[in-house]
């Protein structure tokens, strides 16, 4: 754990490094609106019960889907009709092999999870909880059912429904087809609304996106971890989300931009405000998820798993020094489990916690556009982007 920065492997280790760093650069305060939507702290929180209710510690979160009944998949949906480039850089990823290879396979670590939660080969593919993480599930015939590996709606939300946002993202009048650039402004307004309320998650929502992403790479599962299998992926929102699984190639098709073509048009946007963003977005994002899985654990085992991802990412965020960022470092103090494994009692009290810093996470993204953050970037110009292995033996590393 030494003081040099290593460029090439992420962890948590390096953002304690950065932390470090962070502190002598001595950020400004930067002048912002005052929080005014923090949660009201839960009953539990004051009114503590001495025993815990027992909690099924099964927790796994999908912010991306919540209602397989609206999944459509992408063949279905025809994505590819209209997002020829995205398409295809999605099917370089290890997100969309995933199915494939821990699904349809059963040997391995695959057997050795499955066999460890009484999982059977036919469940795989149907219910079981490595479906949701591991493929999209939608529901054909009454039934779930795995239809492709990680696709597009398990991060932009499920598609379908006679109100759901297929239709409403791509259309720019009522009635007639017209091109995006004579689209008034009070239709785009109108649609985008739509689209958010249907349960698209959009590049403007950089906190949905994250929390999707959080949502599959921490596992809540205690008995699934004490098999073996990761308790969370060793995440950095920058880095993961700018390299193999980057595709922002909505003006131009050949090109794969540094941040979202569409948002950048719309919000006046630029990739080093995005990069900003995403960075703290991602620790809040860390945190909320983190507290959430901590809730209903039981085992000292795993629970200590999610130590350092819960204490580095609220260092991380205090250090941001805006009231947002340092209300959650604040917060968070108390919850971090200790070295053996053993957390503070009562797990309502976490979810609480994690609600808060979910508001915290909308003032924040509501305050800041990225512009006024200038002083992350000593941090995050060491991020590179990050290929999985996988990729990288198939792709090449120059990518
Ligand atoms: C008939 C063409 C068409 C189809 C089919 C289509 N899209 Fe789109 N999509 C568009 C257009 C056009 C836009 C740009 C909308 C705008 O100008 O705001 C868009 C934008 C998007 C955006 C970015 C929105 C934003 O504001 O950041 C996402 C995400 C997206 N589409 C996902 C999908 C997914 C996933 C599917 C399949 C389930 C799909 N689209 C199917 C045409 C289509
Ligand atoms: C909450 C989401 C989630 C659930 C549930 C889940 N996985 Fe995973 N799994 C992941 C993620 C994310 C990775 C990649 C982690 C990384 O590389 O950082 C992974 C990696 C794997 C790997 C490759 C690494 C290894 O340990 O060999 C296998 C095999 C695997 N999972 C099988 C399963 C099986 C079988 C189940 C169900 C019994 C399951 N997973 C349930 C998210 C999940
Ligand atoms: C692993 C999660 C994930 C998956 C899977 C995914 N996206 Fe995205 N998508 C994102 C993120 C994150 C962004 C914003 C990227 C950024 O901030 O650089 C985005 C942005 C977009 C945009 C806006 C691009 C632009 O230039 O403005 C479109 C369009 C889009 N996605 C379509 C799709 C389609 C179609 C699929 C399926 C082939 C898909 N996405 C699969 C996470 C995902
Ligand atoms: C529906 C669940 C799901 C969501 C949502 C999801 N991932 Fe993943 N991701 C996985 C699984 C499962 C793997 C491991 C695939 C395997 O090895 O089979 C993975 C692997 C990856 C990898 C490759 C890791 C490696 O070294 O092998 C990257 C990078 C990644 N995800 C980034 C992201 C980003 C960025 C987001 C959000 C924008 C995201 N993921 C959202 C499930 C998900």
């Amino acid at each position: 754990m030494g003081s040099s920065i290593k460029h090439h492997s992420l962890s948590w280790v390096r953002m304690s490094a950065f932390v470090g760093l962070i502190s002598t650069i001595a950020l400004i305060l930067y002048s912002v609106a005052p929080i005014t939507s923090a949660a009201e702290p839960a009953a539990g929180a004051t009114a503590t019960t001495a025993v815990a209710a027992p909690v099924a510690a099964t927790t796994t979160i999908n912010a991306g889907i919540t209602d397989h009944a609206r999944v459509m998949g992408t063949a279905i949906a025809d994505c590819k009709k209209c997002h020829v480039s995205e398409v295809a850089a999605g099917m370089k990823t290890v997100h969309f092999l995933s199915a494939d290879q821990r699904l349809y396979k059963f040997d391995g670590n695959t057997k050795k999870y499955a066999d460890a939660l009484g999982i059977k080969q036919t469940e795989l593919l149907s219910t079981s909880v490595c479906s949701d993480c591991h493929g999209t599930v939608a529901i054909e015939a009454g039934q779930k059912k795995v239809i492709s590996g990680v696709s597009c709606e398990s991060c932009h939300g499920a598609a379908d429904g006679e109100d759901g946002w297929l239709n409403t993202h791509q259309s720019y009048h009522e009635s007639m087809k017209i091109p995006r650039e004579q689209e008034t402004a009070e239709h785009k307004a109108a649609r985008r609304e739509k689209c958010d309320t249907a349960g698209m998650v959009r590049s403007t929502n950089i906190y949905g996106l994250a929390k999707a992403c959080y949502g599959c790479h921490m596992i809540g599962n205690e008995k699934l971890v004490a098999a073996g299998h990761k308790a969370a992926s060793v995440f950095d929102f920058v880095a993961w989300s700018n390299g193999e699984v980057r595709h922002n190639f909505f003006m131009n098709k050949d090109v794969n931009a540094d941040a979202p073509s569409l948002w950048v048009e719309s919000e006046k946007g630029t990739a080093a405000n995005r990069r900003r963003m995403k960075f703290v977005v991602g620790m809040f994002a860390q945190v909320e998820t983190t507290l959430r899985l901590l809730a209903p654990a039981t085992d000292g085992a795993v629970i200590k798993q999610f130590r350092t991802p819960l204490r580095d990412a609220a260092e991380m965020l205090q250090e941001v020094d805006t009231p947002e960022t340092i209300a959650v470092g604040e917060l968070v103090e108390d919850f971090v489990p200790s070295r053996t494994g053993r957390k503070p009692e009562d797990g309502e009290e976490y979810t609480a916690a994690a609600d808060e810093v979910a508001e915290h996470a909308k003032a924040f993204v509501k305050a800041y556009d990225g512009s006024k953050l200038a002083d992350l970037d000593e941090i995050i110009e060491e991020t590179p982007r990050y290929y999985s292995q996988q990729y990288n033996q198939k792709y090449g590393e120059e990518n």
